[in-house]
């Protein structure tokens, strides 16, 4: 298990062009998010959509567009650049996907709770 504030994932879980979701304990709240890998490197975002606050993706984990070049709600269709979390297209276009702080350890990904 890993510590509270913390969640972990081998690096090979997520190859490029691929997502994966997770649940994060943060003290009293937990927060949903997910790891992207757009094949430069990985980022994690809390999983809600800056337009209405609902969770990016309506079936578990499909949150890239067709293409895999962009992330998408699914809700109203709203786009995002993995790398930014840059709100590119859609209703929420100049906003912004919330980050979360990830770190590689060797092979392991390890996203943690915002300032801790
Ligand atoms: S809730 Fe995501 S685009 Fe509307």
């Amino acid at each position: 298990m890993p510590p509270p504030g913390e969640w972990r994932c081998a690096a090979a879980i997520v190859p490029a062009g691929r997502t994966a979701t997770f649940r994060l304990d943060c003290g009293n709240r937990t927060v949903n998010g997910f790891v992207v890998n757009d094949g430069a490197g990985y980022r994690a975002y809390v999983n809600r959509c800056p337009h209405v606050g609902t969770p990016l993706d309506l079936w578990p984990n499909e949150l890239l567009a067709e293409d895999g070049r962009a992330l998408v709600c699914s809700t109203h269709g709203a786009l995002f650049e993995p790398a930014t979390g840059r709100c590119t297209a859609g209703p929420c276009a100049g906003d912004r996907l919330t980050p979360l702080p990830l770190t590689l350890e060797g092979d392991t990904v390890v996203v943690r709770c915002v300032g801790e």
